[in-house]
């Protein structure tokens, strides 16, 4: 091995799992769930492949929480009741025959679902109409529906959703909880100036804005208890506006990361277009670097457009514990290894995705 790839190949430790490596793979929907969201053996082979490839942490892709809103795509996989959850069973064995830990991604689509075998209609934390358009390669067209300011009641079911979902997931034998809190979807709603015009307890300026994602964590570690890990995913750009930037800069990186902080979060997981630049115009500092100081004993993990060993070691020494990827581990599933025994690492194809963004026969074989 070369000595100079060493750091990532480090033990470490999230509120007490051990993970052998600070490599993970980023949660990525695949669309490739039996229609009533049941995981399949597809899934479980799929998954294999980068505990096989050496990867100390995978990151499932995002699950949908309950029978109302939640779900956001055809196809998704979800675990709203005990038959999802046994059906996860088998992909969560695949990975941890390899020694690989494997975190459920839990997420609520809100106002951004353009699939859900239960409504038509969709909710969000105020009547506004998301920016951007439906994603064709999860078989959506055109603009997002109108969608309706949720209820307290909707918001409590939400919270709820969040907090059983977490309890099956460990029931599957999942070894930590990832609240999806980022990339536009319901949590990350909440947190956003234009999509939360909310003048009770659940909008107002930042910090209040926070209280969702506060909401749900602090339900889903009352039901799964201390000794799990339960982290939250945050980013500033979305899959339906990119560019995003929290308006208020530092200071929303500080109200965000300080209130996970506060909160008890076993980890931050911070996404990025490029996660080692600068996090705002004109300023110096990376979002991680902003995590690191205002979340200073809480591991994070970083992703965003690392596909090298050396600038997965960069966002490091910026102060991340652990870095994921997304596209570099579907062209390598098996990156760690390839970076062990010095191997090139090749380019991702974006044909993997296209026109649907399912899991192809290729990637199992390959
Ligand atoms: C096909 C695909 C599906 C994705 N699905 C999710 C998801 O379910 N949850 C999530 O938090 N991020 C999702 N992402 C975002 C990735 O986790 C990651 O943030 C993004 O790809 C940037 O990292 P990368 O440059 O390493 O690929 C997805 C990305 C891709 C390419």
């Amino acid at each position: 091995m070369s000595a100079n790839t060493d750091s990532l190949f480090t033990a470490t430790d999230i509120n007490g799992v051990s993970l052998r490596n600070r490599l993970a793979v980023a949660p990525m929907t695949r669309v490739s769930a039996d229609e009533d969201g049941t995981a399949t053996e597809t899934m479980a082979r799929y998954y294999e492949r980068f505990a096989r490839g050496g990867f100390g942490l995978v990151v499932t892709e995002g699950i949908y929480t309950d029978k109302a809103f939640a779900q956001g795509y055809f196809h998704q996989p979800g675990i709203t009741d005990e038959g999802q959850a046994q059906a996860w069973r088998p992909v969560v064995d695949a990975v941890h025959r390899h020694g690989t830990r494997f975190f459920a991604q839990l997420m609520h689509a809100g106002a951004i679902s353009q699939g859900n075998r239960s409504r038509d209609a969709t909710v969000g934390p105020s009547a506004v109409q998301p920016k951007g358009q439906q994603m064709e390669f999860y078989r959506g067209k055109g603009a997002y529906p109108m969608p309706a300011a949720m209820t307290e009641e909707q918001i409590a079911d939400a919270v709820e959703g969040f907090a059983a979902s977490a309890a099956r997931a460990l029931s599957a034998g999942f070894d930590g909880i990832e609240i999806h809190g980022a990339n536009g979807y319901l949590i990350d709603q909440f947190l956003t100036d234009y999509a939360n015009r909310r003048d009770d307890r659940w909008g107002g300026d930042t910090r209040r804005r926070t209280t969702l994602v506060r909401s749900v964590f602090e339900a889903v570690r009352a039901r799964v208890g201390a000794a799990v890990p339960v982290g939250v995913r945050i980013s500033q750009g979305k899959v339906n506006d990119f560019t995003h930037k929290w308006a208020g800069g530092d200071q929303d990186a500080e109200a965000i990361f300080g209130t996970l902080a506060e909160a008890g979060a076993s980890y931050i997981h911070v996404t990025e277009h490029k996660v080692w630049e600068p996090a705002f115009d004109g300023g110096r500092d990376s979002l991680v670097a902003l995590a690191r100081r205002y979340a200073p004993h809480v591991p994070l993990i970083a992703n965003g457009g690392v596909q090298d060993a050396a600038r997965a070691q960069e966002v490091m020494a910026a102060g991340a514990d652990i870095v994921a990827l997304g596209k570099a581990a579907l062209a390598n599933p098996d990156f760690p290894n390839r970076i062990r025994a010095e191997q090139e690492v090749s380019a991702f194809d974006p044909a993997i995705l296209g026109p649907i963004a399912n899991i192809k026969p290729s990637e199992l074989t390959a």
